[in-house]
Order: C-alpha cells, then sequence, then structure tokens
C-alpha cells in the first residue's frame, strides 16, 4: 500500500505545487478565508468527498465515508488562515495581496491536507470509518479551532492529526515529539488606578506609571523566586500605556501581556500569584487594581501511541535518517491543543528548511518554504491515516 501511496503523491506532485503556489498567491487573514476556503472545497469536491462549506464560519469539512459499520472517524487539521505581513521574499508566486502574507506556512498546511486528501480518494481501499479532512480558519487569532469545535466537527471524532511547517528542520525530515508540543497560553490585562497631581508635587498623588513599573519588575523577578523552576513560565508585557502630559502624574496605566507555560500544576497557580504580586504592590503605594486573566489554548498534548503511529509510516515512507525526535517543547501556543484537549491526537513538524541558504524564522517577511517538503508532508500524512485505520480494524 505505502508504493501505491508513493506512486499517486509522484503523479500529483505538480498538481501540489501549483495548489500550494495558487494559496502562497493569494492569502486571506484569519476569519475572512473565503477565497482560499472555496478553493480548498473545489480540489476535495472533484476528488468525491462530501464537503460542507461554512463550518466555523470560514472553515471546510470534508469526509470520505468508510465502507464499515463504524461511526469512528479520523480527523485531519489543517489550518489555512494567513498573517497581517507585507512579503519581502523574492518569488515568482509572491502575495497578491498587499499586506498579507502566508509566513506561517499554513499554505503549506492546506496544500499538504488536499494532497493527502486526494491521494486517500485514489487509493482503492475502503476504510472502516469516515476520515474527516478540517480545513480550519482563523488559527492565528486562535479562534478557529474554537469556531469549528462549535459547529459539531468532533462528532465521534476517534483521533486527530496535524502538522505545522517548521523552518529550521531540512525539508524532507519529520519532527515528532510525544507529550508538550506547544505551550499553554493566557492573556493578561493589569488596570492600576492611582490618582492624578501635579509632576511636581508626587506626595501629593498615587504614581500609577511607577506603580505600574514596580508590578512589572516584581512579577519578574517573582517567577524565579516563587514559581517551580523546572516547570517554566513566561510572561511578557507587550503594552503598557497611560499618562496625558509630562508634568501630571498619572491616574491609571494599563498593562497587556501573555503567559505562557507548560505544566498544568503551575498553569493553575499563575493567576492567583500574578493577583498576589499585583494586590501587593497597589496595597503597599496606595492604588487599586483589576485583573483580566483569560486562558487562550492549551498546551498540545501529542498522543504517545499515536506520534509512534505517525513515527513509524514516516520512517517507513521516507527512511529512517528522515525522522527528528523534537528534544523539547516550545513555548508557542497553537489552537490545534483545542481538539487534543478532548481526544488523543497528534501534531507533527514538517521541515520545510532550505539545506543551502538563510531559513528565516515563522512570521519573518522573508519566510520561504523548501518545497521538496510537500511529498514528504502528504506521504506521510496519507500513510498515517490508512495505518490509522488499519489498526483500528485489526492488521
Ligand atoms: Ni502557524
Amino acid at each position: 500500500m505505502l508504493s501505491d501511496i508513493k506512486a499517486i503523491a509522484d503523479k500529483i506532485a505538480p498538481r501540489l505545487l501549483e495548489i500550494r503556489r495558487h494559496i502562497h498567491s493569494h492569502p486571506e487573514l484569519s476569519g475572512q478565508e473565503y477565497q482560499t476556503a472555496a478553493y480548498a472545497a473545489g480540489v476535495v469536491s472533484s476528488c468525491g468527498f462530501h464537503v460542507q462549506e461554512m463550518v466555523g464560519k470560514t472553515g471546510v469539512v470534508a469526509e470520505l465515508p468508510g465502507s464499515g459499520d463504524t461511526s469512528k472517524v479520523l480527523a485531519i487539521r489543517t489550518d489555512m488562515d494567513a498573517l497581517p505581513i507585507v512579503e519581502k521574499a523574492e518569488l515568482p508566486f509572491t502575495s497578491k495581496n498587499l499586506g498579507m502574507m502566508h509566513a506561517c506556512g499554513h499554505d503549506v498546511h492546506t496544500a499538504v491536507g488536499l494532497g493527502a486528501a486526494m491521494i486517500l480518494a485514489e487509493l482503492d481501499c475502503q476504510f472502516p470509518g469516515t476520515t474527516r479532512f478540517l480545513f480550519q480558519p482563523a488559527e492565528e487569532t486562535a479562534q478557529g479551532a474554537k469556531w469549528m469545535i462549535e459547529d459539531g466537527v468532533m462528532q465521534d471524532v476517534e483521533a486527530i492529526l496535524g502538522l505545522h511547517v517548521f523552518p529550521s528542520i531540512r525539508a524532507g525530515h519529520i519532527g515528532l515529539r510525544q507529550g508538550a508540543l506547544t505551550a499553554a497560553a493566557d492573556d493578561l490585562e493589569i488596570l492600576i488606578y492611582g490618582e492624578s497631581g501635579h509632576g511636581a508635587r508626587p506626595h501629593e498623588a498615587v504614581d500609577a506609571i511607577w506603580i505600574a513599573t514596580q508590578v512589572v519588575t516584581t512579577l519578574q523577578q517573582s517567577i524565579s523566586r516563587t514559581l517551580n523552576p523546572l516547570h517554566p513560565v513566561v510572561l511578557t508585557i507587550g503594552q503598557i500605556s497611560g499618562g496625558r502630559a509630562p508634568n501630571v502624574i498619572a491616574d491609571q496605566v494599563r498593562l497587556t501581556g501573555t503567559v505562557r507555560s507548560l505544566h498544568p500544576d503551575v498553569h493553575q497557580q499563575i493567576p492567583d500569584w500574578i493577583d498576589k504580586i499585583v494586590a501587593g504592590v497597589c496595597q503597599a503605594h496606595g492604588a487599586r487594581y483589576d485583573i483580566n486573566y483569560q486562558p487562550r489554548v492549551p498546551s498540545v498534548m501529542n498522543d504517545p501511541v499515536l506520534t509512534h503511529l505517525v513515527a513509524d509510516c514516516a520512517q517507513a515512507a521516507l527512511g529512517e535518517d528522515y525522522i527528528e525526535w523534537i528534544a523539547e517543547p516550545s513555548l508557542g501556543a497553537e489552537d490545534f491543543a483545542l481538539y487534543t484537549e478532548k481526544i488523543p491526537g497528534t501534531m507533527f513538524r514538517l521541515g520545510v528548511g532550505f539545506p543551502d541558504k538563510t531559513n528565516y524564522p515563522l512570521h519573518h517577511p522573508q519566510f520561504e518554504v523548501d518545497e521538496r517538503s510537500l511529498l514528504a508532508g502528504v506521504v506521510t500524512m496519507a500513510y498515517s491515516a490508512y495505518q490509522f485505520w488499519q489498526k483500528l480494524s485489526g492488521h
């Protein structure tokens, strides 16, 4: 069967390139993936999938029904949105939509999803259950998975597979990790209320700017003294605003930030810990405060059994030297976590790095993809789906 999958992959390779380049040159922002979704729906419709559009706002669900009597579903998720970045990469298929760019490789993800769908549709075999492709919108804003789940895409889903491109892994290689792959990401907003006054008479006022700087400093120092150093936490205050004039003491400051963590215990501790610090500092200096702490996405937890299934498939398809076990998780975030929170899933990293030129990071205006990665992606995904159904039916 693997040789059939590889043969179909080779046959569709030119079409795959065309698909990826088309999507790359027509990027759309999160929640506005109308053209991309219609394009993806067109491709899967033409290979016989049951297609539903406008799921999770601008998402697409494409199903290949199984022949068995099981209602079990294997989901394969790819995201479709681009970023508000002006593309600086010099490509013949560079972005036609000024100020939008596929700088996170979601064009490759969509192409891999479509390629794997094309292969499974053409394979001359019947699966016992339904293979459901999820073309998800709005991953960059961490909204799309939630929208899709609210629209019922997880019904009967037994397991889910996903991928993300990675420029520091060579094209043709696959990166795998069981357990945590990405971090839990939470949003933080702190409002500090002091009392305004003349800049020359600070003793008659409560200086919200000075207190805010104490809050930021104390939070950063306290991480190393209060939280378990073996369970990493990153807190970044990315915005600070307040004040009206150079000689007027500010009565209000707003801080916003992001908090990343990997360990569930420490994740639970964080809101209380922040509250204690902010309360203590504000009380000491006579200020009031408000905190809005919003958990956004949990950590992507890769199921060990599924991760090894994908590893075995990638190894069989690509060769032993093309598998890389990822030593450390990333403190980045990925809304694929909302699926793996509910059912077993695994996300692998698809290497897209060039062997012989600069590999710019994800979200960089010069980010580029070595397109030799496409075949490794579709073959790994299609063969993993095939093997999932083989294992389920006891072969
Ligand atoms: Ni991404």
